[in-house]
C-alpha cells in the first residue's frame, strides 16, 4: 500500500478500467451465473453495510434472510424448513455434509460419503476439509446416479447421500425419490444439491417429472442458489434442512456476538445477498420465475436444433437449461471460440461441448455464436 492515499477521481477511472476489462456477460455460455435482476442490485446496495453474523445488530437485515428461508422452504415443499443464506452452493454443500458427520458418530478415519460421480466438486474440499471419503459412483447411459451401484456402496461407516437435481456439466436430475427411499431404508442422511436445479426444476412445465424436494421424505437438507438461476447477486446461495435440529447440530458458541452461538460457516457474513434475494423472489413470484425458465427453455431447444442442423450430434438431450454437443475435438473447438471471444466448456467426458443457456444468452446471442461456431467449424 501506498504512504499516502490516492484521489477518489483517480481511483474510480482505475475502477473503470479494470471493469471495461471483464468478460460481457453476452459472450458467456460457460457461466452458471447472470447478470442478477436490477432490484436485486438496489437491494444488495442498500444492504452492504449489514453483518449477518451479528443478527441482533442487525433485525431488519435477519428478519428479510428469515423471509428468504420461509420463500426457500414454499418453494421446496416445505414452509417450516429452516437454514440461512450462504455464500454459494460450495458452501451449502460443506454445511450439508459437516452436518451429517455430526449427526453420526463414526470412528474417526471411517466415515463415507456416497454419491454420484456427477456431483460438483465442492464435495471434495468439503471430504478434505471433514477427513471423511468420498465413494463416486458411476452414471448410467444418460448421466444419472446408477442406483444400484448407489446402493452397493453403503455400509455401517455411510454418513451421508448426496444426490444432484441438475448436474453441473449435463443438467441431469439424480434418481432422487429411489436415492430418498434408499437413504430411509439404511437411515442416512440424504442432501440434495439443487445448487442450480432448484430455480429451473420448479418452473418447468412439467415439475412432477423431475421429484427432488422435501417432499421426499428421505431429503434432510438441500443447496439451492438464489446466485445462480434465482437471479440474485453474488454471494447469494440458500442451505434448507428438514429439521432445526440439524442445523442446532453445527452450532458453536460465540460468546462476544448478539446472538451467542452461530451455525453458519462464515463468522461476519454479508447481509446483503438477503436482501437482494428477498427482494427478487417477492419481485419475480412464481410466475415471473416461470416466464424467465421458459425463456431460457425456448432459447436452449432454439440452440439445440441450430446444432443439430448442422450435423452435430448431442452428447445428452437438455433436462434443463444446458446443451452439451459431440464434438471429435472439444477442447480445441473451445479454444478456438476463445479466440473469438466466446466462452464455453469442456466436460469430463474429451467429447462433449458444454453451453449454458442463461437469462443472458437471448436469441440474438446464439445466433451471433452460431454464425462464429459455423466460420470454425
Ligand atoms: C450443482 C452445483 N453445486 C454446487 C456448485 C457450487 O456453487 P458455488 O460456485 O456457488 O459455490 C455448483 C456450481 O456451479 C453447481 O453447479
Amino acid at each position: 500500500m501506498r504512504e499516502h492515499g490516492v484521489d477518489e477521481d483517480t481511483i474510480i477511472r482505475e475502477l473503470k478500467g479494470a471493469c471495461a476489462r471483464n468478460v460481457p456477460y453476452e459472450r458467456v455460455l460457460s457461466s452458471m451465473c447472470t447478470t442478477p435482476h436490477p432490484i436485486a442490485i438496489k437491494a444488495h446496495k442498500e444492504f452492504i453495510v449489514s453483518n449477518l453474523g451479528d443478527p441482533r445488530l442487525f433485525p431488519g437485515t435477519a428478519s428479510l434472510e428469515h423471509a428468504c428461508i420461509g420463500m426457500l422452504g414454499e418453494l421446496l415443499h416445505l414452509p417450516s424448513a429452516v437454514g440461512y443464506i450462504t455464500t454459494g452452493g460450495t458452501e451449502s454443500n460443506i454445511q450439508a455434509l459437516r452436518t451429517a458427520r455430526q449427526l453420526k458418530h463414526v470412528d474417526p478415519g471411517k466415515a463415507n460419503i456416497v454419491l454420484p460421480e456427477s456431483a460438483h466438486y465442492s464435495f471434495d474440499k468439503a471430504a478434505q476439509m471433514l477427513g471423511v471419503s468420498l465413494r463416486r459412483t458411476p452414471l448410467d447411459d444418460e448421466m444419472k446416479a446408477d442406483m444400484d451401484a448407489m446402493a452397493g456402496l453403503v455400509d455401517k461407516n455411510t454418513i451421508a447421500l448426496v444426490a444432484v437435481a441438475g448436474t453441473t456439466e449435463f443438467g441431469q436430475v439424480d434418481p432422487i425419490p429411489a436415492i430418498s427411499k434408499l437413504a430411509l431404508d439404511e437411515n442416512i442422511f440424504l442432501h440434495v444439491d439443487a445448487a442450480f436445479g432448484g430455480f429451473v426444476i420448479p418452473f418447468m412445465k412439467d415439475p412432477s417429472k423431475y421429484r427432488f424436494d422435501f417432499e421426499l421424505p428421505g431429503v434432510m437438507s438441500i443447496a439451492i442458489d438464489p446466485h445462480k438461476m434465482g437471479m440474485s447477486t453474488i454471494p447469494s446461495g440458500g442451505l434448507l434442512y428438514r429439521d432445526e435440529r440439524h442445523m442446532k447440530s453445527l452450532e458453536i458458541s460465540a460468546q462476544y456476538l448478539t446472538s451467542q452461538v452461530q451455525s453458519s460457516l462464515a463468522g461476519t457474513r454479508t447481509g446483503a445477498s438477503a436482501a437482494a434475494t428477498y427482494a427478487v423472489m417477492r419481485h419475480l413470484g412464481m410466475d415471473g420465475y416461470r416466464r424467465v425458465v421458459s425463456e431460457c427453455m425456448d432459447n436452449t431447444m432454439f440452440l439445440r436444433d441450430s446444432l443439430v442442423d448442422m450435423d452435430i450430434e448431442l452428447a445428452l438431450e437438455p433436462i434443463m437449461n444446458i446443451v452439451t454437443a459431440k464434438l471429435p475435438d472439444a477442447q480445441s473447438t473451445r479454444k478456438k471460440l476463445c479466440d473469438m471471444g466466446w466462452f464455453v466448456s469442456t466436460t469430463s467426458r474429451p467429447e462433449a461441448l458444454r453451453m449454458v443457456v442463461m437469462p443472458h444468452v437471448t436469441r440474438d446471442v446464439i445466433e451471433a455464436f452460431m454464425a462464429d461456431l459455423k466460420k470454425i467449424s
